[in-house]
Order: structure tokens, then C-alpha cells, then sequence
């Protein structure tokens, strides 16, 4: 019987008449005993669903209200109404699930806020606001595969439980089966990993980028995208402690070739959204207008969010080095007025006020930055001629932020032993890594885009908590 149903989108878009549909859906509204506005997920649209007067007893009258469930057969007809082309004149309704308007907590009358919709996570998919969102968060995930399948790259699952540390900041979620109160110990007092499920230490995965290079140091193009785990305590409206992230890994490749392919993934998967969630980004569009009405002018944006992406994929990203940042920085008005928090000087990690900075004030468009310090940047990254900076390349987006964060790989045996001794970086775990510096070691590269980062970016929604159906962050695992 289900299979026979046919979706919103499919009947809005077609406008055919004259034909009997079977549809399914969610009460949005009901007005007047007659019209029901009924969504069924599939695009943000609802099917105006007309119930002639004398259809339906009083009773059944009743339990149309808004969040119930409906299964719908009618005549498509042209509709009269605006907003629409054509709605469903019903032969019957039958209420598949009733919802006690008395409790549901999604009226139209108190809109209910971004924060209490995330308590609610299982009806927050009912708005139109997240229908957007995770429709808009679905193309892209499609358009990621679409953009590398083409390129002849190969995905890549990389494991999600490791025993490394890939990114060596140490910012990892144990995994473990030993008991808390009685672990087994070493003579000297440490808990003995050896009788730890794997035989080791081991924690969820902060990057599949080894892995990833592996595999591309014989497959050539390789790209990873998965979830990734950092049990970083940052309480902001960027950072996940469960967030998504792609990562290529290419061989043959420079810190150029990295940045040329970084900047066409980012500009192809913003235009496959644009092409193919036109009527969810212009409602989220309008929504961003709403919700920066309340902000003083110099806060709001300057661009629509419609206008910001056809901007971002027309336009060549800036790109600078580290060096040109700081320079940049130290030159600046909020430089010289003494308003930036953070200490600006050669050496710094550029904080979140500094990127924007960058991206908002002074260049208005993404930036990438190249030749960071070595001190301050992942042991695997290449060393410069100048043995002070290192190839990496980080692109910072306006409202965002650090969206990427890549590098060229070091390739040269010696140099990178040198470098993970400096950093602490246990060497002897890391043979199987080391390896492929060993046997036909190439120059190659590869760069991690946050896929939630980019999701907050094309949807313009202020908090990352808002782009992923059920967030994970410090003292917060709901669901
Ligand atoms: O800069 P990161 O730490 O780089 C890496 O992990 C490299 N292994 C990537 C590579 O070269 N293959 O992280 C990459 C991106 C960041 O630029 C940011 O967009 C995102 O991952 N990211 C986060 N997103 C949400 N929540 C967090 N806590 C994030 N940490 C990083
Ligand atoms: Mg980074």
C-alpha cells in the first residue's frame, strides 16, 4: 500500500492535474475545516490538501490537527490559492497517527527557538528550518562523493578506532573494556594496557589522515569521509566533539596542486547546492534576514546568503602567507586600538578573532594562508627552505573561520624522524607510517575540510550544533 504513495516534491514539481495521488505527510496546518497544509519532508513546500466540506465526519475533523500523520488519496487539480500550482482535492483521509495538539510543542503560534528545538531533536526535523538545513547537509555529502568519484579518487574507510594519535595534540576519547575501579597495573603503578581488549592503548579517531596516506602512496588519490572524534573542551559555535571530516590524500601533489584542488571542491560542492536546494537556500535566505533584523546594521551581513555563494564560487580565493597574516594584523585599526584579545606577533596560533579579521574585514572573501610555523603546526607537515615555516595551508571562511586545514606531507625520511622527535612524537609506534617514507617515498598532499563547518557556511546557520542532527559536545550527548 505505502509503496503506491507519491512524494510532495514529485507532485508540486510535475504540476500535473486531472490525475488521482496517494500522499503521506505531517499536518502543518488546518484552516477552516478544509485546507490542510501537509509536508511530507521531501522539500520545503507544503501540499495544500483540500477536504470538500461533508467529506469527513466531525470526529475524524477533530484529530486533523497540526503533527498528525495523513494518508491522503485525491484529484490533482489546478489551485486557485497562491504559492502553489496545484493542491489535492481528497476523496478520503485516513489518520495514520494522531498528535494531541494540547502537547506537541511545534505551534505556529509560539515559534519555538533554535536552542529548545535541539532538546526536541526528534521533532526538530518537523520545521522547515531544519528541513532545509539537512536537506541542504545531504546534497552536499552527495556532492562530495560526486566531486571525487569524478577526479577518479578512491574513498576510503579509514578505521575508527586507532592506536595513534594523528594529529599528536592529544585531545582523544579512550576506548577501552577495562574496568575503572580495579584496572590491571603495572609494577610501576600504570594501568596495563597489554590486557586492554586490543592488547594497547587505543581511542577514537581525531583524523584518517595516516591511514589515508597510505593508501594513497599506492593508489595515488585517495579520500576519506567520515566521523571524527576530538575531546577538545571548546564550547563554541564551531567546535563538534563528533563532527564530520573529508580528507584527501593525493600523491604527486605540492602545497599549489593541494590548494588548486581545496579551493575547486569547495567552489563545486557551494554550486551543487546552489543548483540543486535553490527553494531551501532562499528560505534560509529570508531566515538569516529575519534573524539579523534584531542585530545592530554593523553586525548584520553585508551579503544575502544567496549573494555571498554566488560570490564565493565566482571569485578567486586570496592567498597569503603566514607572514603577510601578521603583517596584515599588526597594520590593522583593531590592531592599533588595542581590540583584539589575543597578543598578535610571529610565532602566534592565529585565533578565531584574527582569521576573521582576515576574512571579514579586510580581504571580504576566504583566504588561504600558507607557511605557518613549524612550532605550532602537526609534526607530518613539510619543512621549508627556510627550516623555520612549514607547507601548510589552512583556508579561513568568512563567518567561520578555519574551514580547512591541510598541508604538503613530508616526504623526506630523515627530516620527518627529526621533526617527530622534536614533537614527541613516539617514534617506534609509528614504523607502519614511517614505512612509506622507506619504499618509494613521493611528494603528496592532502587537506581536511570540517563538513560541518562547510554545512554552517552554505546554510548560514550561526551554531554548528544546528547543522548536524544530533550534536555532541562538552557535558551534552543527548539522544
Ligand atoms: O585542521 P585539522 O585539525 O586538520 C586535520 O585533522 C588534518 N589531519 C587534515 C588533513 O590534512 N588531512 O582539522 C581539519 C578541519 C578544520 O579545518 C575544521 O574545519 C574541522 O576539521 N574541525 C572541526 N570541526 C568541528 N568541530 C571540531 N572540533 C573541529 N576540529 C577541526
Ligand atoms: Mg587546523
Amino acid at each position: 500500500m505505502f509503496n503506491k504513495r507519491t512524494k510532495i516534491k514529485e507532485l508540486l514539481s510535475a504540476e500535473i492535474t486531472g490525475q488521482e495521488a496517494i500522499v503521506m505527510g505531517w499536518v502543518r496546518t488546518f484552516r477552516n475545516n478544509q485546507f490542510i497544509a501537509l509536508n511530507d519532508g521531501s522539500c520545503n513546500q507544503n501540499l495544500q490538501v483540500v477536504a470538500s466540506l461533508g467529506l469527513l465526519d466531525d470526529e475524524t475533523l477533530k484529530r486533523i490537527t497540526t503533527g498528525a500523520s495523513l494518508k491522503v488519496i485525491g484529484e490533482l487539480v489546478p489551485s486557485l490559492g497562491k504559492g502553489q500550482s496545484v493542491e489535492l482535492k481528497a476523496t478520503s483521509i485516513e489518520i495514520l497517527g494522531d498528535c494531541d495538539p494540547e502537547k506537541y510543542p511545534l505551534q505556529l503560534k509560539n515559534r519555538p527557538s533554535l536552542e529548545y528545538l535541539r532538546e526536541i531533536a526528534h521533532l526538530r526535523f518537523r520545521t522547515n528550518t531544519f528541513g532545509a538545513v539537512f536537506r541542504i547537509r545531504h546534497s552536499l555529502a552527495y556532492a562530495v562523493h560526486k566531486f571525487f568519484n569524478d577526479k577518479g579518487f578512491v574513498y576510503l574507510h579509514t578505521p575508527i578506532i586507532t592506536s595513534s594519535d594523528a594529529e599528536g595534540a592529544g585531545e582523544m576519547f579512550r576506548v577501552t573494556t577495562l574496568p575503572f575501579d580495579n584496572a590491571p597495573r603495572n609494577e610501576d603503578g600504570n594501568i596495563n594496557f597489554k590486557e586492554d581488549f586490543f592488547g594497547k592503548s587505543t581511542n577514537l579517531t581525531v583524523s584518517g589522515q595516516l591511514e589515508g596516506e597510505l593508501a594513497a602512496m599506492a593508489l595515488s588519490d585517495i579520500y576519506t569521509f567520515g566521523p571524527t572524534f576530538r575531546a577538545e573542551n571548546s564550547n563554541t559555535t564551531r567546535h563538534l566533539a563528533e563532527f564530520w571530516m573529508i580528507e584527501p590524500e593525493m600523491a604527486f601533489y605540492d602545497i599549489e596542486d593541494n590548494m588548486n584542488l581545496a579551493e575547486e571542491f569547495i567552489k563545486y560542492i557551494i554550486q551543487y547546492a546552489m543548483d540543486n536546494n535553490r527553494d531551501d537556500l532562499e528560505f534560509l535566505a529570508q531566515r538569516l534576514l529575519d534573524e539579523e533584523k534584531q542585530l545592530p546594521q554593523d553586525k548584520r551581513s553585508e551579503l544575502g546568503l544567496i549573494e555571498k555563494l554566488e560570490f564565493v564560487v565566482s571569485n578567486a580565493f586570496e592567498r597569503i602567507t603566514y607572514t603577510e597574516a601578521i603583517n596584515i594584523l599588526l597594520e590593522s585599526p583593531t590592531y592599533k586600538k588595542k581590540k583584539f584579545k589575543y597578543e598578535v606577533q610571529w610565532g602566534i596560533d592565529l585565533q578565531s578573532e584574527h582569521e576573521r579579521y582576515l576574512v571579514e574585514k579586510h580581504f571580504k572573501k576566504p583566504v588561504i594562508v600558507t607557511g605557518y610555523p613549524a612550532a605550532i603546526k602537526a609534526f607530518y607537515m613539510r619543512m621549508n627552505e627556510d627550516g623555520n615555516t612549514v607547507a601548510a595551508m589552512d583556508i579561513l571562511a568568512p563567518g567561520i573561520g578555519e574551514i580547512v586545514g591541510g598541508s604538503q606531507r613530508e616526504e623526506r625520511l630523515d627530516k620527518l624522524i627529526e621533526r617527530m622527535n622534536k614533537m614527541h612524537v613516539p617514534v617506534d609506534e609509528m614504523q607502519w607510517y614511517l614505512d612509506t617514507r622507506r619504499f618509494g617515498s613521493v611528494p603528496h598532499a592532502g587537506f581536511g575540510l570540517g563538513f560541518e563547518r562547510m554545512v554552517q557556511f552554505v546554510t548560514g546557520m550561526t551554531n554548528i550544533r544546528d547543522v548536524i542532527p544530533f550534536a555532541r559536545t562538552p557535558k551534552n550527548c543527548e539522544f
